[in-house]
């Protein structure tokens, strides 16, 4: 167990996934990474119960040596900051995909509104030496707010999703409004380089800003840090999930179920960024140029519902249940079915079962910050005899990830052409492009992580 010696850290997102008795695995890359990430802390996780209530009553729970104090939010608040500003501007927009975005001011109202209580109730309990640290697009404006309220702690702030390029980021309504809140913190983390030099921009071009040394920005005589620093995941863990008991009863039914095809797997949230339409169309495409391939192959996709009360996530949830019944009514056989949807959650055990057994991970993302999926299956694979990573190259993780079969998402082409090249690939080939990709996956994991961006705010 490491303490840091220094100080106690506060992290503060919308959703808390601290450990609870008896909850399932947690989604999502914030939840996974911060679980891990403070079980080696001794602070406290700030954020949203996931509840309706009055928003003024904080929850503090200790479990599993995680202290989490939650709020909960009106159903107003839900609508307007969740579902709205957060979810229905904000994330598409930094997906890149201003089509989908809505602009609405009582969602900007919400959204203020919401950190503003979220500040207001937090503050009290922060001490002066505690370092803070804010995560996710739902929460830009908190760190501003918290010094609103007297706190002059060193504080940063973490985007797990990607920084938009200016000229799509001009689009949103007071967009340099949010953009000076967050130089109300010290040090700003995003994902990749590509995110941090999209941020640069902005703050170069629309802000007058400047860049000084060791990453520094200054606008107005305020100077902050703005560093890239990839998330990783907990890869000790996920390496023992990948050798488990259950994870090898889950690889053995894969076999079976199997009938000797090869696996090819997909795991994300219902989410439009994570192109599960165009791999669908991808897959298709490989089945209809390779006729010959189909007693070989099979597509599993895992994609559990996210965010079902937004319009734009019903609507993927229709598209891709048609588009995989068509598929499947079009090449299934009487032992064969192409893809097998499956649109529920599993324990990590059964996950990483489930990424040692497929022959190719697929990850085609039309845009993602960082993609842990990507990183998990790297993890998991038998080093003997590892599987084939194709990878969007429009993922934070491409930029770590090298090695991958790097692919453009868009391309049904692309797609087919890699899945062809990753079953024929000889198994030299294989564990040549996977052991670098180990490598870094083990080196770079959440601890590292974690250290690297406390260590800069530390350093304030
Ligand atoms: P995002 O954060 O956008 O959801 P990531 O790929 O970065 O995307 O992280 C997703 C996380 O959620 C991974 O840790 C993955 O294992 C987990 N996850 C996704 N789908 C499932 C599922 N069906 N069951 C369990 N865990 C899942
Ligand atoms: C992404 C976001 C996280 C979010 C997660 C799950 O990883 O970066 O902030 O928690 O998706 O989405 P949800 O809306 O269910 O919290």
């Amino acid at each position: 167990m490491e303490h840091n010696p220094l100080s106690r850290l506060i992290v503060i997102s919308n959703r808390v996934s601290a450990p609870q008795p008896e909850q399932p695995a947690a989604q999502g890359g914030l939840a996974v990474a911060l679980t891990a990430a403070l079980r080696e802390s001794d602070g406290i996780w700030f954020g949203w119960s996931g509840d309706i209530g009055a928003r003024h009553d904080l929850h503090f729970e200790t479990y599993g040596g995680v202290t989490s104090g939650t709020i909960d939010l009106s159903e107003q608040d839900i609508e307007e900051y969740y579902n709205g500003y957060a979810n229905r501007t904000l994330w598409p927009l930094f997906h890149y995909r201003l089509d989908l975005t809505e602009f609405e001011r009582t969602f900007q109202g919400g959204y203020e509104r919401v950190n503003e209580a979220f500040a207001r109730i937090i503050a009290p309990h922060i001490d002066a030496d505690d370092l803070v640290w804010v995560h996710d697009y739902h929460m830009i404006p908190l760190g501003w707010l918290l010094r609103q309220q007297g706190l002059a702690n060193r504080m940063g702030f973490f985007l797990h999703i990607p920084w938009p390029p200016t000229r799509l980021l001009v689009a949103l309504p007071d967009h340099r409004r949010l953009v000076e809140a967050l130089f109300a913190y010290d040090v700003i983390g995003f994902q990749a380089e590509e995110w941090l030099e999209s941020f640069r921009h902005y703050v170069t071009h629309e802000m007058g800003g400047t860049l000084g040394p060791d990453d520094t920005l200054t606008v107005g005589g305020r100077t902050i840090r703005a560093i890239a620093c990839p998330i990783g995941i907990d890869a000790q863990d996920f390496i023992a999930s990948a050798a488990s008991a259950t994870a090898r009863d889950v690889q053995q039914r894969m076999r079976e179920s199997g009938t000797g095809r090869g696996l090819i797997v997909g795991v994300d949230r219902l989410d439009y960024s994570k192109g599960l339409a165009e791999r669908f169309l991808g897959y298709e495409r490989f089945l209809d140029e390779h006729p010959d391939r189909h007693a070989r192959v099979y597509l599993l996709q895992i994609a559990p519902p996210s965010r079902s009360d937004v319009e734009t996530y019903q609507n993927i949830r229709d598209s891709l249940d048609q588009l995989s019944g068509r598929i499947n009514g079009a090449h299934a056989d009487i032992d064969w079915v192409p893809i097998r949807y499956v649109n529920r959650g599993y324990p990590r055990e059964a996950l990483a079962g489930v990424y040692r057994a497929a022959r190719i991970g697929l990850v085609t993302p039309l845009r993602d910050g960082m993609n842990l999926v990507a990183k998990e299956y790297v993890a998991a694979q038998d080093p003997a005899d590892p599987g084939v990573l194709i990878l969007s190259r429009f993922a934070g993780a491409a930029e770590q990830l090298t090695n991958a079969l790097l692919i453009n998402p868009y391309s049904a082409d692309d797609i087919s052409d890699a899945i062809d090249k990753a079953l024929s690939m000889p198994k030299e080939e294989r564990i040549a492009r996977w052991r670098p990709m180990f490598e870094n996956v083990r080196d770079h994991d959440v601890v590292w992580w974690r250290k690297r961006f406390t260590e800069a705010l530390e350093a304030v």
